[in-house]
């Protein structure tokens, strides 16, 4: 089978997408499939080969024109974090051209990366969240009216961003507006949610013959203020697998995700995130196309579980085609 591994993309994330399109690339049985590397950039859409030697993809038909013929794929592996891989945009094109591919569809992705419009859609199924707040550019912005709504400490966050991008933690009043000069540059939308203060987890699901399985689960411990950038890829965290919650914290959070799972009607893996308060889980956000390198915490979780990092890929277009 011919398979297309999309990496790169247009967001502040398309390092770690290169970084986790090549393990894909370098861990999927190439005797089993034969790999195509594709980098997406708003500049060019591109096959590059193992002499990193360029050809560009027609986008009429995702294919490659290659020495007279073309290429063409039965299955697409997403390894874009950000847009246009996790936010729903190359879902929906794939869907429309009738190209099978890994992570879930377009509409779960895009509401999915949307953390506003994921966490308002699953509230009513009983998804617990921290109090939060919502700007778009331009709105006025009420400091008075944010704190009383999300107290202090609270967080800044770009409303569709990865991997921390645009991020702040606020502890006075006076830090806002930097705050959300620095989310702003990330994404037109912001959401400033209060602090929880509790264990951290991170919740990897996998689909597995259909089934949704949860993976052991992983416990977040960082240095830093918070999980940010640096405490994720600079080694400034501790993630312990599995996480030292207690029976009904994880039997609630277990259940929650296989919610999310039932209600949204998921496919493909994904990662979410978690703070518990006593024994509540409540949801801080959702990666539909999480990091895939050989440290990232998805990996991880599946070698916990005694599935190589080969053999969950494998499972990913296994589920895609199926
Ligand atoms: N957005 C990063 C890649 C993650 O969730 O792992
Ligand atoms: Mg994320």
């Amino acid at each position: 089978k011919n398979i297309a591994i999309i990496m790169g993309g247009y967001s502040s994330e398309y390092k770690i997408s290169l970084k986790s399109g090549n393990v894909v690339y370098n861990y999927l049985n190439k005797d089993k499939f034969n790999l195509f590397r594709i980098h997406i950039f708003k500049n060019k859409w591109v096959y590059v080969d193992d002499s990193d030697k360029e050809v560009m993809i027609d986008r009429n038909d995702f294919s490659i024109p290659l020495n007279g013929t073309s290429i063409k794929f039965d299955c697409v592996f997403n390894a874009i974090h950000g847009s246009p891989g996790e936010d729903g945009l190359m879902q929906a094109y794939f869907e429309l051209l009738g190209l099978k591919h890994t992570s879930c569809n377009f509409y779960q992705a895009a509401l999915t990366f949307n953390k506003r419009d994921l966490l308002s859609v699953l509230k009513p199924y009983g998804i617990k969240s921290a109090p939060s707040y919502y700007l778009n550019m331009g709105d006025d912005i009420n400091e008075t009216d944010i704190i009383n709504t999300v107290k202090l400490p609270c967080f800044v966050k770009a409303n569709k961003s990865g991997s921390s991008y645009g991020i702040t933690k606020v502890y006075k009043v006076e830090e806002l507006k930097n705050a959300i000069e620095t989310a702003y540059k990330e994404d037109d939308e912001i959401i400033i949610e209060g602090f929880l203060e509790g264990i951290e987890v991170s919740v990897g699901v996998l689909k597995l013959k259909g089934e949704t399985t949860v993976l052991p689960i992983t416990e977040i411990v960082t240095e830093n203020d918070f999980f940010d950038y640096e405490a994720k890829y600079e080694g400034k965290s501790e993630e312990i697998t599995p996480a030292r919650i207690n029976k009904v914290q994880l039997e609630k959070v277990t259940s929650v995700v296989k919610k999310i799972y039932d209600v949204l009607k998921m496919t493909g893996f994904s990662r979410s995130e978690f703070i518990f308060i006593g024994d509540e889980p409540f949801l801080l956000e959702m990666n539909t196309t999480p990091g895939l390198t050989t440290a990232s915490i998805l990996p991880q979780q599946a070698k916990a579980a005694g599935i190589e990092l080969g053999m969950l890929f494998e499972h990913a277009i296994i589920e895609a085609l199926s």
